[in-house]
């Protein structure tokens, strides 16, 4: 077999300075290398060499091999082709391009946040992040939660020692934002929040909100009706009527909760809003005194509003999603509707 590779050595670099043109050179290619080569077929025929020789002559047989793939190599390239296999890479560079077949797209529910933060950035609002993990008092005892609350139950908290738990709601980083700027101030904080639910169609141990706040002078619930009223008009496009009820939240005072007319029977009454013609979308007041208190504020010089929606809630209303746990499965047959989607 040595006499063999050493002939095939000589032979082939010979056969390739001989090759004329591109053609040539892939022919020798092909006789040498080919699937049907010589040197494939030496390669085949190690399995009857004696086994002591067996490795040398492999090692032998491999470089040989990929001398004579170089050689080719360079001889196309001199002869103009950009050398070797990777020539048949480029291929015809007039041709038009091939789409790629699944480009990746936004999550629904980020494009929905994005677009609700774009709305507010609109409005004058900078944005602020606190954290998931969060300690009970910004969760609870600086939003004027009485220690007796029965949100704190680990029935509706996930606790991670007494004094921690994973945030229930975006509320706590207006805290966190309030202790950290004077007024006047105008943030929204979207994010991550869970609760010790039991998942059905309108329930998740984790959903998103986006929490806003706005502190100064003779701040009234008259700004923070316009504020709504110019978000839904807005994010949902037509005049969608507005209103509030009254309601309590433990870190406002008024407090009410904000509904827009329907989405899908505008107002006449349907399945989706319970036949009452209006569908909750957000909690919202204005900024408790207790609250000013806890973040060092006078509360005789600022006043503020508040408010929190779930953007799960405003994803399902706009494209008319039916259960929340479509929005967690990362099922791409859902997904996939949202491309392009703004
Ligand atoms: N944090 C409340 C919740 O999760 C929502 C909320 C209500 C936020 C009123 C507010 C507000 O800022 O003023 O149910």
């Amino acid at each position: 077999m040595k006499e063999t590779i050493d002939r095939l050595r000589s032979e082939g670099s010979e056969r390739i300075k001989a090759a004329g043109s591109e053609s040539e050179v892939e022919a020798v290619r092909v006789a040498l290398l080919g699937r049907k080569g010589e040197i494939t077929s030496l390669l085949r025929g190690l399995k009857d060499v004696d086994p002591a020789e067996r490795p040398a002559m492999g090692a032998e047989l491999n470089r040989l091999k990929l001398d004579l793939g170089e050689l080719l190599d360079s001889r196309q390239a001199e002869i103009g082709g950009t050398g070797g296999s990777s020539a048949n890479l480029v291929g015809d560079l007039t041709l038009p391009g091939v789409p790629p077949a699944a480009a990746g797209t936004n999550h629904p529910l980020l494009t929905v946040l994005e677009s609700i933060c774009d709305i507010f950035y609109g409005m004058g609002f900078s944005r602020d992040d606190g954290p998931e993990v969060e300690l009970d008092y910004y969760n609870f005892t600086a939003l004027n939660f009485p220690d007796d609350h029965p949100a704190r139950d680990i029935q509706d908290t996930f606790y991670i020692d007494p004094k921690v738990c994973l945030r229930t709601q975006t509320s706590p980083v207006q805290v966190r934002t309030m202790e950290r700027n004077e007024p006047p101030l105008a943030s929204i904080f979207p994010g991550r929040v869970y609760r010790n639910e039991n998942a059905d169609a309108s329930h998740s141990s984790e959903f998103f909100q986006i929490e806003g706040l706005v502190v100064d002078k003779s701040i009234s619930m008259a700004d923070l009706k316009d504020t709504v009223d110019t978000f839904v008009r807005n994010f949902f496009g037509a005049d969608e009527p507005t209103r509030f009820r009254p309601h309590f939240f433990p870190f406002t005072e008024p407090s009410v909760e904000v509904d827009m007319q329907c989405v899908v029977c505008r107002g006449s009454g349907c399945g989706v809003c319970g036949q009452t013609g209006w569908l909750e979308i957000m909690g919202a007041g204005m900024v408790h005194p207790n609250v000013f208190k806890a973040v060092g504020y006078p509360e005789d010089v600022y006043t503020g509003f508040a408010f929190g929606m779930g953007i799960d809630r405003i994803a399902m209303l706009k494209y008319g999603v039916g259960d929340i746990r479509l929005l967690y499965e990362n099922d791409l047959r859902f997904l996939t509707q949202f491309r392009g989607v703004f």
